[in-house]
């Protein structure tokens, strides 16, 4: 079976994420009967088979997102992550919920693009010297001396050899030997600041500019299609150096190469058996029905996310989408609503649920070090680069680590948030005088904590603005 086991996946977001084992867990299950049911090929039971759904719930800061952005990293799924309480009920202004579903595929196709693009890349770019020699042989853009100079001492150079052997002349011969010496001269890099004259399309790949603007995708397909059977695409001529030349045609003849069809295809496959869709704030859009309020759409929502939940039938651009095996995380803090205050059809469509714990003071530490992307890794190496060795010594993490957790408790709790306000104040007069600490050492150890944190600690008033 291919791909990563749930231990290795587990392993994989260790390095990121600390503790919260369940839910790294469940993620990592989740994501392996995936690979399970597809490995279940042509048995009839595969179908049947839907993917178990998960909740996660958690005070803010815990990982929630970070486990879900991880993963997606990680695994060569289609993946997006949305927020529920961008969209809005069927038949009211907004974000309709089967955009992230067109949102998915069109993040599919990017990926599948991409890799027929590494499969086609070779041939483009030879294609694309083809042209460009083809373009300096012509001699059409000879424009300056020193251009015309190159092509003609070339070709008096041949003919003056030519009279000494035979009469005729050998144009195809000629050229070719003209073509291998611009061949060379490309190789090694001479021509690159060279103008040339090229004809490429005026406007990018359409394909491209989709996928820039997901939202626009109904209405600019629509426009797409009755502009661009009225007005064929424009071709414009341009003149600029090789080095740019060269991209542009390497990507004109990447689209001549590239089977859209195909490509469509595989990524609708994979978005269908593969896609990972997160819907963060999950929370949001689950109504107290005690708190009342006029707040109709929220339900709507729900609703509206209950079909794709339990698989149906997106009408995309591109073509139709199923969306029984998407898979589907749901996060949220859960502190006002609980997850029975969702519709409950919706809660049955969601049968995993993950507690992302609260973080400790031993927590915030390993936060702090441990992870590849650690704040103090980061404020090391941005510092380094004005020759800064910033160096923390555990007592120094400790009581960043006890500051976080106090202010949590004092004030509203932003869970590991808290850590870049801190830190950002601890090391805020090391950044800004950075130029006096060049060439030094900058040790943060516990006094020094509190020397820099000394006026916000004592004015509880600040401490709530500022860390
Ligand atoms: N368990 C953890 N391990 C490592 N870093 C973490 C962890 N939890 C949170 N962080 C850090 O805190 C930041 C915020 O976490 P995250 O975005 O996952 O919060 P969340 O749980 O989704 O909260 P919210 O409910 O507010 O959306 C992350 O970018 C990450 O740097
Ligand atoms: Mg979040």
């Amino acid at each position: 079976m291919e791909g990563l086991t749930p231990k290795e996946i587990v392993q994989k977001l260790d390095e990121f994420i600390i503790g919260q084992e369940e839910a790294k867990k469940a993620v990592a299950i989740a994501l392996r009967n995936r690979v399970r049911r597809l490995a279940l090929g042509e048995d009839p039971i595969q179908e049947e088979i839907h993917p178990k759904n998960i909740i996660m719930m958690g005070p803010t800061g815990v990982g929630k997102t970070e486990i879900a952005r991880r993963l997606a990293k990680l695994v060569k799924a289609p993946f997006i992550k949305v927020e529920a309480t961008k969209y809005t009920e069927v038949g009211y202004v907004g974000r309709d919920v089967e955009s992230m579903v067109r949102d998915l595929l069109n993040y599919a196709l990017k990926m599948v693009r991409a890799e027929h693009e590494k499969k086609v890349r070779e041939k483009a770019e030879k294609a694309a010297e083809e042209r460009i020699i083809n373009i300096l042989v012509s001699g059409e853009d000879k424009e300056t001396e020193e251009d015309k100079d190159l092509l003609d001492n070339l070709l008096s150079s041949i003919a003056g050899k030519k009279k000494d052997q035979e009469e005729e002349p050998q144009q195809e011969e000629d050229m070719e030997y003209v073509r291998k010496i611009f061949r060379t001269k490309l190789a090694n890099g001479d021509l690159e600041d060279r103008e040339i004259k090229i004809n490429v399309p005026a406007s990018k790949g359409l394909s491209m500019h989709i996928m820039a603007f997901p939202g626009m995708e109904d209405i600019e397909s629509q426009m797409q299609n009755a502009l661009g059977d009225l007005f064929p695409k424009k071709k414009a001529e341009k003149k600029v150096p090789i080095r740019e030349a060269r991209k542009l045609l390497i990507e004109e003849e990447m689209e001549k190469l590239l089977d859209f069809d195909a490509i469509k295809e595989e990524a609708i496959e994979r978005t269908e058996q593969n896609g990972i869709i997160f819907i963060d704030e999950i929370d949001k859009i689950a109504a107290r029905a005690s708190k009342g309020g006029p707040d109709v759409s929220r339900e709507g929502v729900q609703r509206d996310i209950l079909p794709l939940v339990e698989g149906t039938t997106v009408n995309t651009r591109h073509g139709q989408v199923r969306t029984d095996h998407i898979l589907f995380i749901a996060a949220g803090a859960f502190h006002v609503a609980s997850v029975s205050d969702l519709i409950p059809e919706l809660q049955g469509r969601f049968p995993l649920r993950v507690q992302l714990k609260a973080l400790t003071k031993n927590d915030f530490m390993e936060i702090l070090t441990r992870p590849k992307n650690a704040l103090t890794k980061q404020y090391k190496a941005l510092l380094s680069t004005e020759n800064i060795a910033l160096e923390f010594t555990t007592d120094g993490i400790e009581r960043i680590a006890e500051v976080a957790v106090e202010m949590n408790s004092k004030h509203e709790n932003t869970g590991a948030r808290r850590l870049h306000t801190i830190l950002e104040k601890v090391l805020e007069h090391v950044s800004f005088y950075s130029d006096e600490f060049a060439g030094k050492e900058v040790t943060v150890d516990r006094k020094y904590v509190d020397d820099q944190l000394k006026d916000v600690l004592q004015d509880n008033d600040l401490s709530r603005y500022i860390l």
